[in-house]
């Protein structure tokens, strides 16, 4: 298979975990016999300070005219004081609107082998933890309409039918393929948009008889998330919940580090990036984990090239490297052996 990937590094950690991805994405082609192709892009702080502002048009097109989208992180403290419209993070969001990419995948899952960088109790964790939130991509307060004067601000949080409709059957044909348990995060006792989509969820639940749906509203399921997250197996939420509730549950796996992501829309195109930032407090000391970026490779094989064999061998090969008790430091535990981001990224390549 051929296939050719636009990849946008970023700022902070971005080249550094890109790096590693592609190393460990060159091996699979080697391996499987895949020719990947890429180009770079800039976005984020980089396209800033080369083009003064933050998605370029050639990114966005070049990204159109690709695969599939694999991308580092943008932001860092050097451009945190421009206006809203000019900071790196709007390069995100060009992004997942430009190409609409409405569904958002996190994965949560606590491998065995970090149990100990786990900070829950063994009794809270018990059988483990393995989470799928589904995460609505390109609609609430990140896209609504905003405003700012001297002495007010404002951001408002918009849904419509359509948008909700749309994430809400993606979460459910994978609840499907899942365990059948759907848990819908909300604020429905004070917001409208929360109460629109506990309305469009009762309609299309009717579709998905075999799908369990339960409802929570976001404080009490970050408390749960803590509490008791064996009880949970495919969350669905709007936009910014979605961003907080992943972050909490990528910490109950050892590590923000771990958690890759996709981002979806109808056909097999998607843009694939760890949840975390661009980690500037680390950026280029070989200190960050490469594993989120590379288990993004994984979900990239398999959700836009359909590349299933290919997708499990990466997750073995991540899988075989915690086994042989290598970490980086974020997941380090006494007794375990210390390797930096370009270590973990060889180790993983040579272990497929
Ligand atoms: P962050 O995720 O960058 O970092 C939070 C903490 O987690 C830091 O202590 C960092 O060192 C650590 N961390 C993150 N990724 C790690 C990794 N792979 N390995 C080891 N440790 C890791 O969040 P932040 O500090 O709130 O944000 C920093 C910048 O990143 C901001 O400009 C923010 O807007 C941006 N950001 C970008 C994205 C993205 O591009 N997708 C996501 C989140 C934040
Ligand atoms: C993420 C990030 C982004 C988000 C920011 C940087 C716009 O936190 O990808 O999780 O909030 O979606
Ligand atoms: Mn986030």
């Amino acid at each position: 298979m051929k296939k050719h990937i636009a990849v946008v590094s970023g700022d902070g950690i971005g080249p550094d975990i890109i790096r590693e991805a592609l190393k460990v994405l060159g091996a699979v082609g080697a391996k499987f016999g895949h020719t990947f192709t890429t180009s770079s892009y800039l976005a984020g702080g980089v396209a800033l300070d080369a083009v003064g502002i933050p998605l370029p048009k050639e990114t966005l097109e070049g990204c159109k005219n690709s695969d599939s989208v694999l991308l580092g992180a943008v932001g860092g403290p050097k451009w945190d004081t421009l206006a809203s419209n000019l900071r790196p993070e709007k390069a995100l969001l060009g992004l997942r609107g430009g190409l609409g990419l409405f569904c958002n995948l996190r994965p949560a899952i606590l491998y065995k082998q970090l149990s100990d960088a786990c900070p829950l109790k063994a009794e809270i964790i018990g059988e483990g933890l393995d989470l799928m939130v589904v995460r609505e991509l390109t609609g609430g307060i990140y896209f609504g309409e905003r405003g700012r004067s001297d002495d007010a601000a404002y951001d408002t949080m918009a849904y419509t039918v359509t948008e909700i409709e749309r994430i809400l059957r993606k979460a459910f044909e994978i609840a499907q393929k899942r365990s059948k348990r759907l848990c819908s995060v909300d604020k429905a006792n004070i917001l409208n948009t929360s109460q629109l989509w506990r309305e469009v969820i009762k309609r299309v639940q009717v579709e998905y008889p075999d799908v369990e749906v339960s409802h929570l509203y976001v404080d009490n399921a970050a408390m749960q998330l803590v509490r008791n997250p064996g009880q949970f197996d495919v969350i669905v939420t709007e936009n910014m919940f979605g961003d907080i509730l992943s972050d909490e549950a990528s910490q109950i796996t050892g590590s923000i580090g771990m958690l890759p992501s996709a981002s979806l829309r109808e056909d097999s195109f998607g843009m694939y990036e760890p949840i975390h930032g661009s980690a500037p407090d680390i950026a280029g000391k070989d200190l960050a984990n490469p594993i989120a970026t590379i288990l993004s490779v994984a979900m990239m094989l398999r959700y836009s090239f359909g590349l299933q064999a290919e997708a499990e061998s990466i997750e073995k090969a991540v899988s075989k490297v915690l086994d042989g008790g290598y970490r980086t430091a974020d997941i380090y535990t006494p007794g375990m052996k210390k390797v930096g981001t370009n270590d973990m990224g060889s180790l993983i390549a040579q272990a497929l």
